[in-house]
């Protein structure tokens, strides 16, 4: 396929490093909220069914946060999403029109996937266990469609070459039907599935932080969270012989100051034990689930890095590559080898910061590192595992492309007012995100 000219364009509306820089930091925050509905959706369904009491709370929270969330998931999507339009548009729309059908289907999973996620996080507010287990089930199926056409698209936008043949196959008098697709790609497959490995390291920070922060504020605030009431009567938890007692002494004027705060907490003081309990169970789960995040995180991503787009020749003698529709490596002219895609030094950060993260949350179930600062801790992991992968995957999308369009050579057309646009607006969106999250804390208080 001739390569684009890239003098017949418009320009880049900003320098190449802000571009780059905001569509992986837009990625990373994309990805946070987005792991969170691919597997941590299904655990908590399954938590919720046959899990413990610690197991169901982790559960019933975590269902209760999906809504905002997924919002926040959805609104992040769209910061990569403006610099993908704004800069790879000339393979972002052949593709996706290629398979609009599919493109379009998103619209169709997602919505129905929202108004489930907002079921059933109603029907756990209200205590019911089958049946927000149902929807959020509907949900997760949805929503790991969506996924999976969302890891087809970026494949295809990434492989120029396939498009005529899909094209040809496709179209009807010149023009496309939209029905194309690849799902005979296993590199689809692959990606999505080390998306799933890294979902399952993001589940477990996110059970730690919830642990640690969001639920031990709730307890921690004991006297902050209880006062709905500032009086002793209306606490629940004092039983009602107590209340009378106390209240003849009131209204005599016996009741000491100290009396009546015991009063007004009786009760609470028993959460510190079951929140205990609950960080506990979360260390212990959390051991396990990292585990699996890391074999498969790593794992895939390894085998896709260093076997499908850096492989050498398999015993056939034919490319590793060539099985799929993106071709790896392309041919280095000079030598007649592929060229190597990913830069050496860079997937080893993200194995190591994989591998941190492992052993940090093993340190902390052996109690070595404890509380808050265990939770740090897994945050910086975590942190460097997605940035080194979000870094490693806009490398290779540039160098996959790079024969069909060299965006780093595209000339820059400074538009300085979109640009100025952009930043308020990504500072009012950060102000926003900032209040969700607030508010998402508040209800899982209540
Ligand atoms: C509806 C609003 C959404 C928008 C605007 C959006 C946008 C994006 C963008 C722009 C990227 C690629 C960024 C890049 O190439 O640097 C991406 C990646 C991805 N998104 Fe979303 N997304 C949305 C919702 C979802 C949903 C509902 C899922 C379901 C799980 C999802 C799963 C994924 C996955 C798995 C990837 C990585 C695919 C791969 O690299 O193979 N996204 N998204």
């Amino acid at each position: 396929m001739p390569s684009v000219d890239i003098y017949s364009l418009n320009g880049l509306p900003a320098p190449y490093w802000f571009i780059q820089l905001f569509k992986v930091l837009g990625f990373i925050l994309h990805s946070i909220p987005m792991h969170l509905w691919l597997a941590g959706l299904p655990i908590a369904i399954i938590l919720l069914l046959i899990g413990g009491v610690n197991g169901q709370m982790f559960a019933r929270r975590l269902l209760k946060q999906m809504p905002v969330i997924m919002a926040l998931g959805i609104n992040l999507g769209i910061v990569p999403l403006l610099f993908v339009q704004t800069a790879y548009y000339k393979v972002f729309y052949p593709s996706t029109i290629l398979m609009a059908w599919h493109w379009l289907g998103i619209l169709a999973l997602v919505l129905p996937a929202y108004y489930l996620l907002y079921l059933t996080s109603a029907l756990v507010d209200a205590g019911r266990k089958w049946l927000p287990a149902l929807s959020g089930c509907g949900a997760s199926l949805l929503l790991v469609a969506a996924g999976l056409i969302f890891a087809s698209a970026w494949t295809l936008m990434a492989s120029p070459e396939s498009w005529t043949e899909l094209w040809r196959a496709k179209s009807i008098a010149g023009a496309a039907t939209g029905l194309g697709s690849n799902w005979a790609d296993p590199v689809v497959y692959l990606r999505f599935v080390s998306i799933c490995g890294l979902a399952l390291l993001t589940v477990t920070f996110w059970l730690l932080f919830d642990s640690h922060f969001l639920f031990v504020e709730k307890r921690g605030g004991a006297g902050k969270a209880r006062p709905d009431f500032s009086d002793f009567m209306e606490n629940p938890r004092l039983p009602k012989s107590r209340k009378k007692e106390l209240r003849r002494l009131r209204d005599a004027g016996k009741l000491s100051e100290e009396e009546e705060l015991e009063a007004l907490e009786y009760g609470y003081d028993e959460e510190t034990e079951e929140g205990d309990a609950y960080q506990h169970w979360a260390l212990r789960f959390a051991s396990v689930l990292v585990w699996f995040g890391v074999c498969i995180s790593l794992g895939s991503l390894w085998f896709y890095y260093y076997k499908v787009l850096d492989g050498p020749e398999s015993v056939t003698g034919v490319h590793e590559a060539s099985m799929t529709t993106a071709p790896a490596a392309p041919i280095d002219p000079t030598t007649g080898e592929p060229e190597r895609i990913v830069p050496v030094w860079i997937p080893p950060i993200t194995f190591a910061g994989g591998a941190l993260f492992a052993l940090t949350v093993i340190l902390g179930n052996f109690g070595k590192i404890q509380g808050k600062f265990l939770v740090v801790l897994v945050g910086l992991c975590e942190a460097v595992t997605l940035t080194f992968f979000a870094i490693t995957r806009q490398i290779i999308q540039n160098e996959q492309i790079k024969n069909y369009l060299d965006i780093r050579a595209i000339p820059v057309q400074m538009q300085l007012s979109p640009l100025l646009v952009f930043l308020l607006v990504f500072l009012f969106g950060a102000a926003l995100i900032y209040w969700m999250i607030y508010a998402m804390v508040k209800t899982v208080k209540r």
